[in-house]
């Protein structure tokens, strides 16, 4: 490994939610010139790529993940054009760019799916997965996988909404055109690409039934060995690679669908994808709560697997599926201590870093009433699930009319706490979790022990305490977070230590406030 900075893998991802992040024409709908015009905060910030979710044509009803043209981007958040003009303005600043790729499904708009549909024997129908009769498999958000197409009087695929018809990737003519797609938008300049539910591509060519499990919803009584993770998949992932690496420095990273750190790691590799997610902070429950020994157990699950694998990992605390980390753990509206810990974690442990908007000030989720509910699986499965709409929530820039977002009613509605958190607030408060964040981010720069050293649980510790050390042949960095509700102590390794970085009132070396995280060098 040499010590040169590889972006993708030393750097940290911050993700895009392009219709919540900044509106520039005044629709309620953020676009690409409106991220355009918080490159400058980024840079400040201190980010090295940003993973920009669907900005593709779609007719919305899964808010871009149903793509009806992969080669363009939709009027409403701008153009081409406006496209190659961020290209250029990100990495001008150094920041490169990551794009979605929806590549499971198409919308049922996409001119695709309206030829297929057309007749039994029409040139694009055995671009999707048809059969007379379904098999037993349901689709994620809710019922059969399987609808009837009146017209040709065949049932589709789709693993998602009815709207989201499966594409068959055994068709050599899609896995073409598919291919396409990448070389698209590498031409454009794109640096990487972050695939939805890639492992799901294929299913198995017979489409029998999947055995069943007990489970809460159809989806979930099922094991899903048919459907998804395929053989099939590993020949793609290398030709895929072989493409990506015709351009210098490109990266491909995987939504592992049903994820563990095991499938993750098996989809990772020089030939494969350069990293997939396993999403092992993500899932705490009254079962397995937020504390030292459950962060410590998936720490130690994951740096088991990744680290016997020689694959790089990626650390996720918040995404657009997800309940943003700051509402999960916090105790309270003024909370933020739990944030900083999420914070924390997320930017220094081995692995890269995906930032989601909105999580370097402590967003919060938006609470909605059931007739305000946009999102497919809430509306369905309300009210014992309530949907991702509530992490989709438009970005807090500052306390003026619709939080500096837009100039008119935002298409989801504001976080009511905007006024008190929100970038221009934080900017100016040194004890805030931005300022916290910046810092961090600027250290890991510093760095390289952050980076790319080895992690080495503190023990001894009391019960509450998560302590490790990230090292290098020439640098030590020691972080320690405090879950508890009272102060704590421990034995610090022999050495000088000095206090880097805290949140709350600082500590002398080796003690620590009730939920207070510190980073020490020695
Ligand atoms: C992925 C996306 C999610 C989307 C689904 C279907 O899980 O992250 O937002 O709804 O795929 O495309």
């Amino acid at each position: 490994m040499t010590d040169d900075f590889l972006w993708w893998q030393d750097g940290v991802i911050y993700q895009i939610y392009p219709r919540s992040f900044a509106d520039s024409d005044g629709d309620g709908l953020g676009d690409l010139p409106g991220i355009m015009a918080r490159l400058d905060y980024l840079q400040e910030l201190g980010v090295d790529a940003i993973w920009l979710s669907p900005f593709y044509p779609t007719p919305d009803k899964d808010f871009g993940y149903d793509i009806s043209d992969y080669q363009d981007v939709d009027p409403r958040f701008g153009s081409l054009a406006d496209f190659d003009r961020l290209v250029e303005e990100a990495h001008r600043r150094g920041i490169r760019l990551i794009l979605d790729m929806v590549l499971n499904h198409t919308s049922d708009q996409h001119a695709w799916f309206q030829e297929a549909r057309r007749s039994r024997d029409d040139a694009r129908r055995d671009w999707y997965i048809w059969r007379d009769q379904p098999n037993n498999w349901q689709a994620a958000f809710g019922g059969p996988a399987w609808t009837l197409d009146p017209l040709t009087g065949q049932y589709y695929l789709h693993s998602f909404t009815k709207e989201q018809p499966d594409l068959n990737w055994r068709n050599p003519l899609v896995r073409q055109a598919l291919l396409d797609v990448f070389r698209f938008w590498l031409e454009r300049g794109a640096d990487g690409f972050r695939l939805d539910v890639f492992n799901a591509y294929f299913k198995h060519p017979h489409l029998p039934d999947n055995p069943r499990k007990l489970g809460l919803r159809g989806f979930d009584r099922q094991h899903h060995i048919y459907d998804m993770d395929q053989p099939e998949m590993m020949p793609l992932l290398n030709e895929l690679r072989h493409l990506l690496d015709t351009y210098p420095e490109r990266y491909a990273v995987g939504e592992t669908y049903m994820a563990t750190p095991q499938k993750t790691v098996s989809y990772c590799g020089p030939d494969k994808l350069h990293a997939a997610f396993s999403f092992d902070f993500t899932s705490s429950n009254l079962l397995y709560p937020w504390n030292a020994v459950w962060v410590r157990q998936k720490i130690e699950g994951r740096e088991d697997v990744f680290g016997a694998a020689g694959i790089w990992p990626t650390t996720v605390m918040s995404n657009h599926d997800l309940p943003r980390a700051a509402s999960r753990y916090s105790r309270g509206a003024g909370d933020d201590a739990q944030a900083h810990m999420a914070m924390a974690l997320l930017l220094t442990l081995r692995g890269t870093p995906f930032i989601y908007y909105g999580e370097e000030i402590g967003m919060r989720d938006i609470a909605l009433k059931r007739s305000e509910i946009l999102d497919p699986p809430g509306k369905k499965f309300w009210p014992f699930y309530k949907g991702r709409d509530g992490c989709r929530a438009p970005m807090q820039w500052d306390a003026s009319a619709q939080a500096g977002f837009s100039t008119v009613q935002p298409w989801l509605p504001l976080h009511p706490d905007y006024p008190l958190r929100n970038v221009e607030a934080q900017r100016a408060d040194p004890g805030s979790l931005f300022n916290f964040t910046k810092k961090l981010l600027a250290l890991r720069k510093e760095m390289p022990a952050l980076r790319r050293g080895d992690l080495v649980f503190l023990e001894d510790t009391p019960p509450s305490v998560l302590a490790y050390r990230r090292e290098t042949a020439g640098e030590e960095v020691l972080v320690a977070i405090n879950f508890g509700h009272s102060p704590a102590s421990f034995r610090l390794p022999d050495g000088k230590w000095e206090v880097v970085l805290a949140s709350g009132t600082p500590e002398p070396p080796g003690s620590l406030g009730p939920g207070q995280v510190c980073v020490m060098t020695n």
